[in-house]
């Protein structure tokens, strides 16, 4: 990568990102409230960086690379001069991103890409506050950044094609997974994580088991196929009338909970079943199915092998 990269906002979220980057070669400028904090959080960053190389986290040489490709400057305006993509990582809370976005498109190149790492406020509502607003998008990095691969990105009514481009290459070019979202409420990484979660917290407070228990179930069950598999391939593999039939049991108890979706009811009227079919959400073409399945066995026995020698995280 040899883009010129800004980070503005270096605490959590944003020191991660600007590893990320570093790391992948480009050079990145720090900002924060202050040339002091900025100055700070990048020592705290080669810190982080020698004892993540000593647990084999970050390789070899890590340190070196980002102190050379990691700076921080003495304003904003200073990280975003000549940036080619900056992100926004300052706290979740309207006007400090609304002042933040509005001083960094003011500083910026006028063809820079500038992303928000917001979790929850709508894009178009932090559009408001940038000047051409048009080359502005959700850039959303789960935590910790440096070690979880997926990227949503979240382009707002009026954001540029090339902008979303832009966004998508570079943050692909530092080994990140992409995916495009529209702009909705939770956009789809939390929206998807806190229906889990309602459920979750609905079933500990019934009673029905305890959350140490949800826990092993999630984990040890559907959850252990996540790493490989999305809730669409789990159901073309699963079958879609199977999914279909769950939803009628479901909903003797809980009928507008789980109404069956209307998506999923026009597949089985059609007859697409998922992978047994040949045609599902995903279409998997049918001689590539035992060749699926006998990478699914595999993926499962190695992630167990995986956690046998992780052994359980120290909970308690
Ligand atoms: N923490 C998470 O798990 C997580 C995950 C995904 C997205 N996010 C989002 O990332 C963003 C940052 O969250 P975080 O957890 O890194 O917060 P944080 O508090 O660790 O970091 C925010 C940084 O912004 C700086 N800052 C505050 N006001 C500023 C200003 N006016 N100008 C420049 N810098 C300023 C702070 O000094 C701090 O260094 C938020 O929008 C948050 O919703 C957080």
């Amino acid at each position: 990568m040899a883009q010129q990269i800004a980070v503005v906002g270096s605490g959590y979220m944003g020191g991660g990102i600007a590893q990320v980057f570093a790391l992948a070669g480009a050079r990145v400028a720090l900002a924060d409230v202050s040339a002091e904090v900025a100055e700070r959080n990048l020592a705290r960053l080669l810190d982080e960086s020698e004892a993540y190389i000593a647990d084999g986290l970050f390789p070899a040489g890590a340190t070196e690379t980002l102190r050379e490709n990691l700076w921080a400057a003495p304003s904003i305006e200073a990280a975003v001069a000549d940036a080619d993509f900056v992100v926004e990582a300052v706290p979740e809370v309207l006007d400090i991103k609304h002042a933040t976005l509005s001083r960094i498109s003011a500083a910026a190149r006028r063809d820079a890409v500038i992303g928000s790492n917001t979790s929850t406020i709508s894009i178009a509502a932090l559009a408001v506050a940038v000047d051409a607003p048009e080359r502005f998008l959700g850039v959303h990095f789960a935590n910790p950044a440096p070690f979880i691969p997926g990227v949503e990105l979240i382009p707002h009514a009026g954001t540029d094609p090339a902008a979303v481009e832009t966004a998508r290459s570079t943050v692909a070019a530092s080994g990140k997974q992409t995916a495009t979202v529209k702009d909705v409420t939770g956009f789809v990484m939390n929206r998807l994580q806190y229906a889990l979660f309602h459920e979750a917290a609905l079933l500990a407070e019934e009673g029905i088991a305890s959350p140490e228990d949800i826990d092993t179930i999630v984990r040890s069950t559907f959850g252990f196929r996540l790493p490989l598999f999305g809730p669409f391939a789990v159901a073309d593999m699963a079958g879609l009338d199977v999914y279909a039939f769950c939803y009628q049991q479901l909903q003797t108890t809980f009928p507008e909970r789980f109404k069956t979706p209307r998506i999923l009811e026009d597949l089985v009227t059609a007859g697409k079943l998922g992978t047994k079919t040949g045609a599902g959400f995903l279409n998997v073409p049918a001689e590539r199915v035992p060749e699926l399945l006998a990478y699914r066995n595999k993926a499962y026995v190695m992630m167990q092998r995986l956690l046998d020698e992780l052994g359980p995280a120290p909970l308690n």
